[in-house]
């Protein structure tokens, strides 16, 4: 018997395969639509204080290689996402779900995780650290200082489970920088990655995307190698009370697998859902499923984080 099941910090879930964050997941419908497939999981849209119409349309765009977006977080506000999850929460034989957050500034930030702090919802918040979108807004998790700061605000008044949303990062010394800090805190997992950001994609001669003349992050197969180097950087490195959630690149089950051989502990997937539909989490979970039993594999546990290095 082949088990994709996985545990997040106490929470358990039958499939390690959710969206990731973006896809599938503005509004009450389609969260519905993921929480009825396959997937183990839903992640929120990152909600902000308020409610966000985004940049301007055209803003996501499918190519061979995967996708580049510049959606500029648009949103129903948090309180509509906190609603939803709460209520789900207090339905029996539901499924556990993350809500995902953040606030334009730091103080915007903190009113929106005390607010969660003081409210009925006792799962799995991400704090978005890597939102690449916003004109003006640079990326927090790029920053080590900011991020340092904004975490021993956090966890002065948050004593609920809590991860974090991770840029890639490109250089080993960023790596060993960036773990540093985040051992510092009590958080339940990172997740690796966000978009690789800014990237440009052009047809003819133009760009394909309105917002930021063009530019914008890139999902699909063009981060997959990124993706499970950031998973399994940090998987190296981190203590073992911070799991990984693997995203990046994530289409078919041997994609997952080797999310999962890199470190991970659960498994999202972005632009094949965008392309896909929810059909998708099906299709990735038996794919996963037939690799394991082929090679005698009955749970992750079995083989993550076991990569194999050449000596
Ligand atoms: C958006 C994109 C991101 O990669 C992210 O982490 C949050 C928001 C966006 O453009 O909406």
């Amino acid at each position: 018997m082949v088990s994709t099941a996985t545990q997040i910090g106490d929470f358990h879930f039958d499939n390690c395969l959710m969206n990731a964050a973006g896809v599938y997941c503005m509004t009450r419908e389609e969260l519905a639509e993921v929480d009825a497939s396959a997937a183990g999981s839903f992640v929120t849209k990152t909600g902000t204080l308020a409610a966000r119409a985004g940049n301007p349309e055209p803003r996501y765009v499918d190519t061979d290689l995967g996708s580049i977006n510049s959606m500029g977080l648009p949103n129903q506000g948090f309180q509509y996402y906190l609603e939803y999850v709460t209520e789900l929460q207090n339905q029996p034989g539901s499924k556990h779900h993350i809500l995902s957050l953040v606030g334009l500034s730091p103080d915007e930030t903190h009113t929106i995780l005390k607010t969660v702090q003081a409210s009925d919802y006792e799962g799995l918040v991400e704090l978005n650290l890597s939102c690449p979108n916003v004109p003006g807004k640079p990326q927090i998790a790029y920053d080590f200082e900011m991020t340092t700061e904004i975490l021993t605000e956090v966890f002065t008044y948050y004593t609920k489970p809590l991860g974090v949303k991770l840029p890639p990062y490109f250089d080993i010394v960023h790596f060993d920088q960036a773990a540093e800090v985040f051992n510092q805190f009590p958080l339940v997992f990172v997740n690796c990655i966000n978009s690789i950001g800014n990237g440009l994609v052009i047809d003819d001669e133009s760009v394909v995307i309105k917002p930021k003349q063009g530019f914008g992050g890139l999902g699909g197969d063009y981060v997959k190698p990124t993706a499970l180097a950031n998973v399994h950087a940090f998987y190296q490195r981190l203590k073992p009370s911070i799991q990984i959630i693997g995203t990046g690149g994530v289409r078919t089950g041997r994609d997952a697998f080797e999310h999962i051989l890199c470190g991970a502990s659960m498994v999202q997937i972005g632009t094949a859902l965008q392309q896909e539909g929810p059909a998708i989490f099906e299709r990735v979970t038996a794919e996963l499923q037939a690799i394991m039993a082929e090679k005698g594999y009955e749970t992750l546990e079995d083989f993550r984080g076991k990569l194999n290095y050449i000596d």
